[in-house]
Parts: C-alpha cells; sequence; structure tokens
C-alpha cells in the first residue's frame, strides 16, 4: 500500500462569499515529488496556504502523517514537518542572508543539529555561501529561490511545499532549481510543488495534479500526464473547460 503522507480531503474553500476550492482532494505519497498544476487563479496559492494552515477551508480535512492539521497554527504545522518556499520567495530582504537562514531554524531547539545543517546547506548551495554577508534584497531572483529553499530546509521538514519556484527565474536558474529540488528529494524530502509551467514541474515530478478553477480535473504519474493532451488544454483553458462543462 502507498504511504500517503498528505492528504487533502474534499476540501471547499472560500474568500468571502467567492468559492475558490470545490471538493479538492490530492494525495502526496511519502519521498514523491508531486506537483499541483494549473493556470492563472485557478486556486493553486490558496492551495499551499490550506496546508500551511494561513486560510482555513470551510469544509473538507488536511492530514498530514496521519493526524488532521485542522485547527493547527501554522507555527505547528511546521513543527509537525512541512516547510513552505511561499510565491515569489519572501525573503527577510532587510536581513543579511545568513540571518535568513537561520530564520529558517527558528522552530528547533537543536543548536548543534542546526549548526550541522548550515554547513550542510552551504554545500548543497554554494552560491548562497558566497552572499552570506549580502542583503537577501540585492540577490538576483535565482540567487533568491536558492536562499529560500535552504531556509526552509533549515527546519529539517520531511516535506516542503513550493509555490512556482521557477516563475522570474532566467532559463539557467530553473534548470539549477529544479535539479536542487531533485538532489533534496533524492535525500529523502518529499515535495508538493505548484508551478503554472507543466512541462517544467513534470520533469521532475512524480505525479501531479491539475487544478482548473478551483477543481482537479485531471491527476496521475508525471509520464501519462506528459503524454496528454489536456494538459496543453488546461492552460489555454478552452478544450478542457469545455469537456468537463459537458
Ligand atoms: N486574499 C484573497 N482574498 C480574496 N480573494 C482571493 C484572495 N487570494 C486569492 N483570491 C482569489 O482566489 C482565486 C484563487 O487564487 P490563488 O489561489 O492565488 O490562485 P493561483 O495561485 O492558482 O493563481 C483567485 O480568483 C483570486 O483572485
Ligand atoms: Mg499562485
Amino acid at each position: 500500500m502507498t504511504d500517503i503522507q498528505l492528504k487533502l480531503d474534499n476540501i471547499d474553500t472560500f474568500y468571502g462569499q467567492s468559492q475558490v476550492h470545490f471538493g479538492v482532494s490530492v494525495a502526496v505519497p511519502r519521498g514523491e515529488i508531486v506537483c499541483l498544476l494549473g493556470g492563472n487563479a485557478s486556486g493553486k496559492s490558496t492551495t499551499m496556504k490550506v496546508i500551511l494552515g494561513l486560510h482555513k477551508p470551510r469544509s473538507g480535512n488536511v492530514v498530514f502523517e496521519g493526524q488532521s492539521l485542522m485547527g493547527l497554527s501554522t507555527a505547528q504545522i511546521i513543527r509537525r514537518g512541512i516547510a513552505s518556499v511561499p510565491e515569489a520567495r519572501r525573503l527577510f530582504s532587510d536581513m543579511t542572508v545568513r540571518e535568513n537562514l537561520l530564520m529558517g531554524a527558528f522552530s528547533r531547539p537543536d543548536g548543534d543539529g542546526i549548526k550541522a545543517d548550515y554547513e550542510r546547506m552551504l554545500e548543497l548551495f554554494p552560491r548562497v555561501k558566497e552572499r552570506l554577508g549580502q542583503r537577501a534584497g540585492t540577490l538576483s531572483g535565482g540567487e533568491q529561490q536558492m536562499v529560500a529553499m535552504a531556509r526552509a530546509l533549515m527546519s529539517r521538514p520531511s516535506m516542503v511545499c513550493m509555490d512556482e519556484p521557477t516563475m522570474g527565474l532566467s532559463p539557467l536558474y530553473v534548470d539549477k532549481v529544479l535539479e536542487l529540488i531533485r538532489t533534496v528529494n533524492e535525500q529523502g524530502v518529499t515535495f508538493f510543488m505548484v508551478e503554472q509551467n507543466a512541462s517544467l514541474a513534470l520533469q521532475i515530478a512524480h505525479r501531479g495534479y491539475v487544478l482548473q478553477t478551483g477543481r482537479v480535473v485531471l491527476s496521475g504519474d508525471a509520464p501519462s500526464l506528459l503524454g496528454d493532451r489536456r494538459i496543453r488544454d488546461a492552460y489555454l483553458g478552452g478544450v478542457l473547460a469545455a469537456e468537463t462543462a459537458s
């Protein structure tokens, strides 16, 4: 039986009167990279907020490691082992890169472990190491994405949620970031990754879900999604919308 580490079960989410999720269910198997695909405003970032306890769904359940996360604070959820790299990275731009990394470990009591992980991050992200004393706001988008990833890993998570990790990056950094996600995944960290760019995400993901105006309209393993004509159409809106409407 597959070991499902994170499960979203029949989630309905609203902003005021406006419904964003309609019965969204997603399963993230332990050790995999799972991507949530979908066009602009389909509800991807809201899914991340629901997982992290930043926005409460009206109904449904989020289960992590067999326990519901509903009603927990974001800090409590992070302590359970989920880290996040939010949309647009959200570094503390006036703090140095070093300070940003250490902020990632704020929930940890183990000083020695933090030091070891800090050293490990500098090895994994040599580019970050070169920039330690610099203010994070002065870094390029690609460098900031790496700092955000390293910061997330400083909480020693078992799962990392990333919102549009390749957005706005130069092609060189897109490849680097995807490669780093794959490397960290191979070290045993599960990834749940939100992406508009399906072909990029499916290069590294094991499986994916396609969200369209708040509904999961397609899911499967990466090879079958890559071969699915509707994946392309989903981003143009037309065909998939017509098919689901009929
Ligand atoms: N804080 C908010 N208040 C009201 N509406 C919101 C808020 N955040 C997002 N929305 C709306 O919810 C829908 C889904 O947004 P979002 O989850 O950010 O989509 P995506 O990440 O797929 O672009 C959009 O129509 C968006 O305008
Ligand atoms: Mg978004």
